[in-house]
């Protein structure tokens, strides 16, 4: 088996024997399929990772930047508390429809709102809205507004926010500046803004699996 095959074989393997999985996260990544989206949901044992850390740090305000179609956004409601609550901003009206529909059948409507438009339109406005601050943010939408949505994230944090990002390193691409791929200058630069802060801290952790090479970065705010 090539490494890739590999990484695919023990996701599953894990999958397998950790339960991971369940009928409603299944069912939730079959419509997603055929409503049409792109397979860019976290993998399962991804997904599972981010209930846990949401739920390690007893988060009751939960902030994702980027639904797609609810995926994660399921993962992570499972996390609050009964009052807890939960924003997730998306910019499809196609993907908004898709996730509310999603989150409906998981049972969650009434503590996660999904928020249209652009995020940069909406982060600015949620403490006007009567949120709270976020105790846990995940951020997995456009990568070209990564620093953007970092300064945004900041501005709705206080001590001890977690905050997640998905898709920091892309196959390893990160440590070059020359790649073609478009995202890395914004990924590279969202990197960095994280090494001058002293208000966070950070690490980034590798991964493998169904996906392919990627990594989550992982803070906490001081
Ligand atoms: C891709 C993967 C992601 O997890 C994402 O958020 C966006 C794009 C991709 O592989 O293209
Ligand atoms: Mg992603």
């Amino acid at each position: 088996m090539d490494m890739k095959e590999t990484w695919k074989a023990v996701d599953a393997f894990i999958n397998e024997e950790l339960q991971v999985s369940d009928e409603v996260t299944e069912s939730i990544l079959e419509k997603n399929e055929e409503a049409g989206l792109p397979p860019i949901e976290v993998a399962a044992t991804h997904g599972k990772m981010l209930y846990l850390l949401a739920k390690m740090s007893g988060a009751s305000s939960i902030l994702e930047i980027g639904t797609h179609g609810g995926y994660s956004t399921i993962w992570l409601a499972r996390a609050l508390p009964k009052d807890g609550l939960m924003a997730t901003l998306e910019v499809s009206d196609q993907h908004a429809n898709i996730a509310e529909e999603n989150i409906r059948s998981a049972g969650f409507e009434d503590q996660v709102t999904v928020i249209r438009g652009q995020a940069l339109d909406s982060l600015p406005k949620l403490m006007e809205k009567g949120y709270p601050r976020f105790d846990f943010i995940f951020i997995d939408a456009n990568k070209d507004s990564y620093p953007e949505y970092l300064e945004e994230a900041l501005e709705v944090s206080t001590t001890g926010t977690v905050i997640v990002a998905d898709n920091v390193v892309r196959q390893g691409k990160v440590i070059d500046p020359e790649t073609e791929e478009s995202n890395i200058p914004h990924i590279r630069k969202f990197i960095e803004m994280l090494s001058e802060n002293d208000e966070i801290v950070t690490t980034i952790i590798q991964t493998v699996g169904r996906k392919g090479y990627d990594g989550f970065l992982l803070g906490r705010v001081k």
